[in-house]
């Protein structure tokens, strides 16, 4: 296949066992350093910092702990529906489906959706892609536990990663994409990657999503602002991040967490708000900044959605919804689509 001849140019192949291996881009693509992005991010009127930078070691760690607070209702709501569909998910499957995850398996989500694949068949294939090595680690656990699983994860971007699946062989994809994490897009992104993860679609492949809903003011502003400050510790680790790997010397007692729910864009906006006029040098990005008292940084967007808006969305970008599960409080949802 001249498609597997291609592949092989573009992505370096690590064989770790007979059940793992990984496929790592080279490093051919020409890409925004972190340090060109931070610079280019802060150095303007409105600022922002990309939240895929809240991800390092203590962030991860981070946001573990805040998937497991009282008021952040979505981990713990998407996995009460997960168990619900142990039951009927099945129904869409057969014995010939690969599980893709967009994101790494480091969670128990992975593993309830694992639970209904290795029931419908014996050696069951995962394909975690995530940018972050991460991976392996997570992938060796899921080993130790599953008999018949084999992995090959995709070190890359979401976008590279369902480019190497696209045509990769004739097995049919499930493509599950949880925690809302889809939600850090603006809409007109978002759109965008729906029609590049259904173009990448065969027929008969399906594609899970999970997304938060619009609800209450209240229970949305709380679960980004909880009252252990864990969500605050998250939002300020990203000027530690920056400190530490940029030489920057942001001074992280000069900043609040400030979380607020905009009704009108239906999205928790968060921010980090300087709580004096400074100015800021982060050295390896060669910026020096000004920030005024109450100016905020924006960290991150996290859209909410009517079930109305997420049907309109799936088909625009080319789905057919199967079905939609939701909890009892219509706090959360899962969609099955197939492309249309
Ligand atoms: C990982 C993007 C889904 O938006 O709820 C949690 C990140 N930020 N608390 C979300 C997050 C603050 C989370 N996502």
């Amino acid at each position: 296949m001249s498609n597997t001849i291609q592949k092989n140019l573009d992505y370096k192949k690590y064989v770790v066992s007979s059940k793992l291996q990984y496929f790592k881009p080279h490093a051919t693509k020409i890409q925004k350093t972190y340090a060109e992005e931070i610079s280019s991010s802060l150095n303007r009127d409105s600022k922002f910092i990309d939240p895929k930078y809240f991800y390092d070691k203590k962030g991860s760690d981070l946001f573990e702990k805040i998937c497991s607070l009282p008021e952040y209702y979505p981990t713990r709501t998407e996995i009460s529906i997960l168990k619900q569909l142990r039951d009927e998910l099945p129904s869409y499957l057969d014995e010939n489906f690969r599980l893709v995850e967009l994101g790494s398996g480091t969670s128990v989500k992975t593993r309830l959706i694992l639970d209904i694949l290795v029931k419908l068949q014996d050696t069951t294939e995962y394909f975690p892609i995530d940018i972050s090595e991460i991976l392996t680690e997570s992938s060796e656990q899921l080993l130790k536990d599953y008999d018949g699983l084999h992995i090959t994860g995709l070190i890359d971007t979401y976008e590279g990663g369902l480019q190497f699946l696209k045509n990769f062989d004739d097995k049919k994809n499930l493509i599950i994409f949880l925690g809302s994490s889809f939600g850090n897009f603006s809409p007109n992104d978002g759109y965008k990657f729906l029609q590049k993860i259904n173009s990448t679609m065969k027929h008969g492949d399906l594609f899970l999503i999970g997304l938060d809903l619009v609800k209450d003011k209240q229970i949305l502003e709380s679960a980004y602002d909880d009252s252990q400050g864990i969500t605050a510790e998250f939002n300020l680790n990203i000027l530690s991040r920056i400190n530490d790997e940029l030489d920057a010397d942001f001074s992280l007692k000069n900043f609040s967490h400030y979380a607020i729910y905009n009704e009108k864009k239906q999205r928790v906006e968060m921010y980090l708000k300087s709580l004096v006029n400074q100015s800021v040098i982060v050295s390896k990005s060669n910026l020096l900044f000004n920030l005024e008292k109450d100016e905020l940084i924006l960290t991150e967007h996290s859209h909410k959605y009517k079930l109305s808006q997420i049907s309109k969305l799936l088909h625009s970008t080319g789905f057919q919804i199967k079905q939609t599960w939701l909890d009892d409080k219509k706090h959360f949802s899962l969609t099955l689509a197939s492309k249309n």
